[in-house]
């Protein structure tokens, strides 16, 4: 396997971890009561080992969902899930970020349930403004039912990257110079649910919830939160110290990470609003700032 190819690969693989390195420790034991509440139906949350890992159950009688105790203005966003296991058609893990404003921001990622042995389906989402239709659809390269893996999305005032694990699946540049609004003024909290939505989440909603599986339940850790809190008014967001992600290294990808979102693109992706060009005949203006496309 010492093709020149593979080779690339390993010093990509290592230039990216270089790059990573400069991103401080994200604890993965921080409990939860520490930066997050519950937001519904709480009797449908369990806590473990002092509250370092919670399950989120889904019955027919209810979802549940968590929400940050803090606003934020930048950062990144991480949490450890794994997902509803065996037959989850029907259900629908999110991990977002939201201003819940009347023009809205936010920073979606869905993970959508399949019947037994059938794959999930990743999708994200991003709306600036009250704007959103920019869904992209992705397969994942592992069963996210085994294990815990790390769902994150770093936010700057250049761009947003969605990761799993260390792997960027998507970029939203700031694209303001082409009359594209970018988040940048509305503090965002995060949120997590479970819920079910079987009248459109797998295979368009043909597959139904089947409710004789439940308690659904979902896994979650690392409740640590590496954001830029605000107060109600983003101007008191404290910016004492640099942020590290201000740094320049976080302007733009590097070249390694490129890489990987486009061996994303060409393996992974189902379906990408950039190339859809039935929808868009026109491509929205960000679209011209995503590589490759
Ligand atoms: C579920 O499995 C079917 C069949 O493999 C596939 O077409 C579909 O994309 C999968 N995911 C969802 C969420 O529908």
């Amino acid at each position: 396997m010492a093709s020149p190819l593979w080779t690339l690969f390993l010093v990509s693989l290592s230039l990216a971890s270089v790059a990573l390195a400069a991103v401080p420790r994200r604890p993965v034991d921080v409990p939860f009561g520490r930066n997050y509440v519950p937001s519904w139906a709480f009797d449908h949350i369990k806590y473990f080992n002092g509250g370092t890992e919670i399950q989120l159950h889904l019955d027919k009688y209810s979802g549940t969902g968590f929400q940050s105790k803090g606003s934020y203005l930048f950062g990144h966003f991480s949490m450890y899930i794994k997902m509803v296991p065996g037959d989850s058609a029907g259900t629908v893990t999110a991990f977002y970020l939201s201003s819940q404003t009347s023009e809205h921001d936010e920073i979606d990622f869905e993970f959508l349930g399949n019947r037994t042995g059938q794959p999930y389906i990743l999708q994200t989402n991003v709306f600036t403004g009250g704007k959103g239709d920019r869904e992209q659809r992705i397969y994942l390269w592992f069963d996210p039912t085994m294990a815990y893996h790390r769902y994150s999305v770093l936010w700057t005032v250049d761009q947003i990257v969605f990761f799993v694990d260390d792997v960027p699946i998507r970029v939203f540049k700031n694209c303001k110079d082409l009359g594209v609004k970018f988040p940048f003024n509305q503090p965002m909290k995060m949120y997590n649910s479970l819920w079910n939505a079987d009248d459109w989440a797998t295979r368009g909603g043909l597959e139904k919830t089947d409710w004789s599986k439940a308690p659904f339940i979902a896994h979650y850790k690392g409740f640590h939160i590496d954001g830029c809190e605000a107060s109600v008014n983003a101007k008191f967001c404290d910016t004492q110290g640099k942020r590290w992600w201000d740094q320049p290294e976080f302007k733009d990808l590097d070249a390694a990470q490129w890489q990987r979102l486009r061996w994303v693109r060409q393996k992974y992706t189902i379906y990408n609003y950039c190339t859809d060009r039935v929808r868009y005949p026109q491509l929205p203006p960000e679209c011209k700032r995503d590589r490759d496309i």
